[in-house]
């Protein structure tokens, strides 16, 4: 048999957690929903438990990342923190695909704002994830991965969004965003050259998301909520982030079920 924690080769079967659980997560085989929510924090992952899941029981806590599974309307979902940043990201991801059984992981998180279009309180659904990280890199020498979510949950995000478009409130956009490994990015240029073409945000985890998805074989998505702006330094404050934020959860959760 293979050690449970191999890297995956090709077309080897799923594996199962073990019943301890994998290296960062401590649920047991079983414990996650196929569907699941990723917000960056733990906190915020415990808040979606309790206003959007019934029945939520905390499945991990290893690192004090939290999980929690129960039902969405009836239909099993989970949500886990992934942290901050692609390599935390892409832990939490491959271990949920590969050894948990989840087939789709919307992340729910928050990104800067580029272009004077897209604001604060906004949300953005990322139909692309450039990156100044390695991960687009890694599988073909010389190539350059596309890292993009899947159709159905982006078409099923983008139906979603526009059942929520409130009259006169925050809008949705579909866009590129780069998911860059520094957060005190300060390269005026590059963002400029970004602007230029079409990149809505910068954020930190959707391209390890949709790079981790792509080589496991599932399905993701980023909806992110504008919680400050690159360019004029505007912020949200902690109150209006939370109900913001419920905008691009509820986005998020009506794509997984898609
Ligand atoms: N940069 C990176 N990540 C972020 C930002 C940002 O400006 N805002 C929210 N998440």
């Amino acid at each position: 048999p293979r050690p449970a924690f191999a890297a995956a080769e090709g077309a080897s079967p799923p594996l199962a957690a073990a019943r301890t659980g994998t290296p960062h997560i401590a649920a047991r085989p079983g414990g996650f929903a196929p569907l699941v929510l990723m917000p960056g924090d733990p906190r915020r992952a415990r808040r979606i438990a309790e206003t959007f899941l019934e029945g939520a029981r905390q499945v991990t806590d290893v690192r004090g990342i939290l999980g929690y599974t129960g039902t969405h309307r009836g239909e099993p979902m989970s949500v886990l923190a992934s942290g901050m940043g692609i390599p935390s990201m892409s832990i939490y991801a491959t271990e949920l695909f590969r050894f948990y059984g989840v087939r789709r992981i919307a992340r729910v998180g928050t990104a800067g704002a580029l272009p004077a279009s897209v604001a604060v309180r906004d949300v953005i659904v990322a139909s692309a994830a450039h990156t100044d990280s390695g991960v687009g890199r890694l599988p073909a020498d010389g190539v350059t991965l596309s890292l993009a979510p899947s159709y159905r949950l982006l078409r099923a995000a983008a139906q979603e969004a526009v059942r929520e478009e409130p009259a006169g409130g925050a809008a949705t956009h579909i866009g590129p965003v780069l998911s860059s490994d520094h957060f005190y990015l300060d390269r005026p240029a590059l963002f400029d050259a970004l602007e230029r073409r079409g990149t809505l945000a910068v954020e930190m985890e959707a391209a390890g998301l949709y790079a981790v998805a792509a080589a496991e074989g599932c399905e993701a998505l980023a909806v992110l909520t504008v919680s400050d702006h690159v360019r004029t330094g505007e912020a949200l404050s902690a109150e209006d982030r939370e109900t913001c934020f419920d905008r691009a959860v509820r986005i998020a959760a009506a794509a997984l079920r898609a």
